[in-house]
């Protein structure tokens, strides 16, 4: 089975009423927990690398370890720059192999935006690699981007044609009130999202995948379990899975998962390493690591994005 694009993943997305789960790789063990995961579930699948990914681990490592999984398990995987922010960043992926790129260009003029998103298109298309733009900006915090909630946007409505119609992007990232990182509502606050404005912008894109980024749960007990061996997570609240499911139902094709990820594996290994106080063997505790990530990637596949069995 082959590296594809994101087109035939999220357009059967779109007409089956479910998501395709984008998660976000770093490493090795993360990469087999996530394809293990879906081969076992039989579900599309896109993974996801970072500008932070690929400086810590190496473009070409991460090629090659998902050049592996694809072996491994059979699967069709999609292998995609997640906010690429320039468009050298979108090229150098593009010629290294990796079949979508996402150009983030949401914290430019609309104008700019525009320009930018349709420089890296015309590149993408020419190599047929698919392309997604983002419109509106979320809050929250990545390793190279940090957007305060005062600078955040939603997306507006009234922008989302003449965007895609002048970019000719293949899919489209909104802001309706998700965010990056674990701490996306206050403890006490009411997790929201704007339906409106999603269901708004299905009505202006029929047809047309719409992406949901800053998707985690943040599940409650793997920041527990993290506090419970010495820890020092605040408590932390994310986005309902009810929502993600309600979304997915909508334009909603494609949900970026990162943060739930991190904590499930680094539960894990705080949980087995306190509890094996004289183990030192990293396959050990990473492979305890994998198992983690395997058990949250799946239950994100049955439970929330709807995608098992569409692959
Ligand atoms: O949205 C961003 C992802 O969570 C990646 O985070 O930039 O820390 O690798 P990162
Ligand atoms: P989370 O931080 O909610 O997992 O979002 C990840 C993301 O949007 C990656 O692009
Ligand atoms: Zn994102």
């Amino acid at each position: 089975m082959p590296i594809v694009t994101s087109k035939e993943m999220l357009k059967k997305a779109y007409d089956g009423g479910y998501a395709v789960g984008a998660f976000n790789v770093n490493n090795m063990e993360i990469i087999q927990g996530i394809t293990k995961a879906a081969a076992e579930t039989n579900a599309p699948l896109i993974l996801q690398v970072s500008a932070g990914a690929r400086n810590y681990a190496k473009h070409v490592y991460l090629m090659k370890l998902v050049e592996a999984a694809v072996i491994d398990t059979g699967l069709s995987v999609c292998l995609h720059l997640d906010h690429g922010e320039t468009f050298e960043i979108c090229k150098a992926c593009v010629d290294g192999g990796f079949t979508s790129v996402m150009i983030d260009g949401s914290k430019h003029s609309f104008k700019e935006n525009i320009a930018l998103t349709r420089q890296v298109v015309e590149y993408a298309h020419d190599h047929g690699v698919t392309v997604e733009g983002e419109l509106g900006r979320l809050a929250g915090v990545e390793d190279e981007i940090s957007v305060s909630s005062k600078d955040s946007s939603y997306t507006d409505p009234d922008q989302v044609e003449e965007f895609v119609g002048s970019t000719n992007v293949d899919s489209l990232a909104i802001a309706i009130g998700t965010s990056h990182g674990a701490y996306k509502f206050k403890p006490g606050q009411k997790p929201e999202l704007r339906f409106d404005i999603l269901e708004e912008v299905g009505k202006r894109l029929p047809g047309f995948p719409v992406v949901l980024h800053g998707a985690s749960s943040v599940v409650r007990e793997h920041v527990q379990v993290i506090n419970s061996y010495g820890g020092k997570m605040p408590d932390a609240i994310g986005i309902p899975e009810s929502m993600l499911r309600r979304a997915a139902s909508m334009a909603v094709c494609k949900i970026n998962i990162d943060s739930d990820l991190r904590l499930a594996m680094t539960a894990s290994i705080r949980k087995y390493l306190a509890e094996h106080p004289s183990e030192f063997d990293p396959r050990k505790y990473l492979g305890v690591g994998r198992d983690a990530i395997e058990a949250m990637v799946k239950h994100k596949i049955v439970n929330v994005l709807g995608c098992d069995g569409k692959a």
